[in-house]
């Protein structure tokens, strides 16, 4: 099969590296990819978006399978675009991306269905925002209601924050079209977990769970970033919570979206908060995440191709998704100052000790190929050093470990990535 991954981050960079490991590939192609990337795929210079150019480069390469994986032409339609041209797709559609496109849409279906989240009001009006807020309980959380790179998410310990966040995200528009709508949500404490699944529009199939650190600095300070390390198993979620989640949020929420017209084949990424009165809906994520998936294909037995293929074909009740007895850590080298300002073009060096050493993996997020042919930083997140051990103990020692062995200039992580876990 003739193969093309649409993305080029360090989850896209683990789906290339799974997807290259199936028998079933004979060619794969990624656009725009990166640097790391390249090493398993062809990269081609289109960027995500444009679906035309895209679409026609399926045509030239008489592509069999595209795998869309970032948030933006998932809910723009790339999926509609690949079928309408006559192409296979795994992704969701656009009316069925909205789950994760529409922060509104997505607490609506919740409350409809009756799947556990935070209580929450829409507002469309900053005004109206603005008069709800002097009788609410602080903290109180406000949301984007459009995609805003992850960012558009404010949590408020006063009412003065909390008035200052409705004129950042309505007035002054910092997420631009993003902010139209608001959510305003109840805020929840407890522990954060990530768990990912498969949908073929009806079955739904539970990947293993993870746990991300958004925040940019150790101990959870500073800003929220795209995600600075992950660990997978979390030793929260328990076999109780699973079963739980299972009954309560996963299935029904793939029932809702049926029920709703807009049957969801793809990958959904459950955003769950584990609170004193039981596991809710943190969010949606319509795809992959990043850096978790860089933590969870790693572990994962099957053929991820054959798992996409029958997402598509509505198959997915024949498969048995098997993951691995271990576990896998993510440190994510970033560039100095990310998520702010930082600088680029720094040269990378030692990452090929990767390549001899089993069970440790570099993702590339932000690299690229300079004139001279070396691999340069390229992004706020560089680097994604991941490894394998028999338990997260282990997988944490072995990752930090590896994140020493390359060198970059202004490189910066977490040192506390899986520290919870040690603590137990
Ligand atoms: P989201 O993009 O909705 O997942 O929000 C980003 C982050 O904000 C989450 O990972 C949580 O850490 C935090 N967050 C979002 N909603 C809430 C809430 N209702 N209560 C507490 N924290 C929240
Ligand atoms: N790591 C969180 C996300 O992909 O949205």
């Amino acid at each position: 099969m003739k193969v093309l991954i649409v993305g080029g981050g360090g989850r896209e960079h683990a789906i290339a590296w799974k997807v290259a490991k199936s028998p079933k590939v004979e060619k794969l192609y990624c656009a725009p990819g990166n640097a790391g990337i390249a090493q398993v795929a062809e990269c081609v210079n289109i960027g995500v978006m444009d679906f035309e150019k895209l679409t026609a480069f399926a045509k030239e390469k008489d592509i069999d399978l595209t795998i869309v994986a970032p948030d933006d032409p998932l809910a723009a339609g790339a999926v509609d675009a690949f079928e309408e041209a006559g192409f296979r797709a795994f992704g969701p559609r656009k009316n069925a991306a909205i789950l994760e496109g529409s922060k509104a849409f997505s607490k609506d279906l919740m409350k409809k269905y009756g799947i556990p989240t935070a209580a929450y009001e829409t507002f469309d009006s900053a005004d109206e925002a603005l008069a709800y807020l002097e009788t609410a309980d602080m903290p109180i959380v406000l949301k984007a209601d459009g995609l805003a790179l992850g960012k558009g998410v404010l949590i408020c310990n006063t009412l003065e924050e909390a008035r200052a966040g409705v004129r950042t995200l309505m007035l002054d528009k910092q997420f631009g079209s993003a902010g139209n709508r608001i959510v305003v949500e109840e805020f929840m404490t407890g522990r954060e977990v990530s768990v990912l699944s498969f949908v073929d529009g009806k079955n739904i199939k539970i990947m293993t769970s993870a746990q991300d650190h958004k925040r940019a600095k150790d101990g959870d300070q500073g800003l929220n970033t795209g995600g600075m390390g992950t660990f997978s198993p979390s030793p929260f979620y328990t076999e109780e919570i699973d079963a739980f989640c299972r009954e309560h949020i996963y299935q029904p929420t793939v029932d809702a979206m049926r029920a709703e017209g807009r049957e969801f084949k793809g990958v959904i990424f459950f955003g769950l908060m584990l609170t004193k009165k039981g596991p809710k809906v943190l969010e949606y994520n319509a795809r992959f995440g990043d850096p978790e998936t860089q933590v969870v294909l790693p572990r994962m037995k099957n053929d991820l191709v054959e798992v996409f293929e029958a997402c598509i074909d509505g198959t997915l009740d024949r498969i048995s998704l098997e993951f691995e007895d271990n576990a896998v850590v993510c440190v994510v080298l970033a560039s100095e100052g990310y998520p702010e300002h930082y600088e680029k073009g720094y040269v990378i060096s030692g990452l090929e000790r990767f390549e001899a050493a089993d069970g440790y993996y570099v993702f590339h997020a932000g690299s690229k190929l300079d004139e001279e042919g070396r691999i340069v930083t390229n992004g706020g997140r560089v680097l994604g050093v991941t490894a394998v051990g028999g338990n997260l103990k282990e997988a944490r020692a072995n990752a930090y470990q590896a994140a020493e062995w390359v060198e970059f200039g202004n490189k910066y992580m977490r040192h506390d990535i899986g520290k919870a876990i040690e603590d137990l």
